[in-house]
């Protein structure tokens, strides 16, 4: 098998080859690239060996671009310098396909958008890219399939949905779960090893729902009784216009990160 290199190896390639490795994917078919010797070690340590600018070679099936989007049309030049007919996937959030395509004479280039559930095998990924380079599509899909599941999209645009609504989804998340997790921390005395795994199973108990089909009425009807405790709280809930507040912030996600990709 050919190998990948991470071009960057930050919080997001770490992700990524963590979950990889819990795949199966061996080791040694896994390369990095970070000027940040952190990075490097970080990886080292889990068995992900880097190689140099120098090293860059025809040996490589696939470039995970993965620096920062003020680093990355300067990354593009030094792969250019070494290497052109090969496979790019930029997982540079904002930056449009065109403009990573522009560095390279033959190279086909494709654009991921993973999140970093990854590392668990819970990665959603978006996927676009032109229909001529349909192979690279399929590999990056079959990758990130390793490591979870993902969707092809028709437009680039729809990109800018996904990042808004899965990419910085789980924060939405995580910020609702503070209500939670200071009052189940109180539940549990301050014990935070209990009230964290009481929330884990909680969320796993929600999520075997969806994935068993139930929809969310159905969910919230077995819940609920007349004049119950649930239903008092979901009429709160609505009286206060949570639903659409909580799309109002997923709407403003959404809109910077149009903002972003047309700043470059
Ligand atoms: N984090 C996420 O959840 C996530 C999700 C989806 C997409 N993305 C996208 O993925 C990209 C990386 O994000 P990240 O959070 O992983 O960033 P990060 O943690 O900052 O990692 C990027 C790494 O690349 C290094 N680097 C930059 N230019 C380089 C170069 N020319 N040669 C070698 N190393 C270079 C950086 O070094 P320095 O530290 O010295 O700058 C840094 O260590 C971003 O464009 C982001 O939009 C991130």
């Amino acid at each position: 098998m050919k190998k990948i290199l991470f071009y960057g190896a930050g919080n997001i390639s770490q992700s990524i080859i963590k979950g990889l490795i819990n795949s199966g994917i061996s080791k040694k078919n896994i390369l990095c690239i970070d000027r940040n010797p952190v990075n490097t070690e970080k990886l080292l340590k889990i068995g992900i060996k880097s190689v140099s600018k120098k090293q860059l070679n025809n040996e490589i099936d696939m470039i995970i671009l993965a620096v920062k989007p003020k680093d990355a049309f300067q990354a593009c030049q030094e792969i250019a310098k070494k290497m052109d007919n090969l496979n790019i996937v930029s997982l540079v959030a904002g930056i449009k396909l065109h403009k990573i395509e522009q560095h390279f004479k033959k190279a086909k280039v494709a654009r991921a958008m993973p999140i970093t559930a990854s590392a668990y095998g819970k990665g959603i990924t978006a996927i676009y890219g032109k229909p001529a380079s349909r192979i690279l599509i399929n590999k990056t899909k079959k990758l990130f399939n390793q490591v979870g599941t993902s969707i092809i999209l028709k437009k680039e645009s729809e990109i800018n949905n996904f990042t808004g609504l899965i990419g910085s989804g789980p924060a939405y998340f995580f910020y609702l779960l503070k209500v939670y997790e200071k009052r189940v921390l109180k539940l549990c005395e301050g014990d935070k090893k209990v009230a964290n795994k009481i929330i884990s199973i909680f969320l796993d108990g929600i999520s075997s729902s969806v994935a068993a089909d139930i929809s969310m009425d159905e969910a919230i009807n077995i819940i609920a009784s007349k004049k119950g405790t649930t239903e008092a709280g979901i009429n709160s809930l609505k009286g206060n216009n949570v639903l659409q507040l909580f799309e109002k912030g997923i709407i403003s996600a959404v809109r910077r990160s149009k903002e972003i990709s047309d700043e470059y």
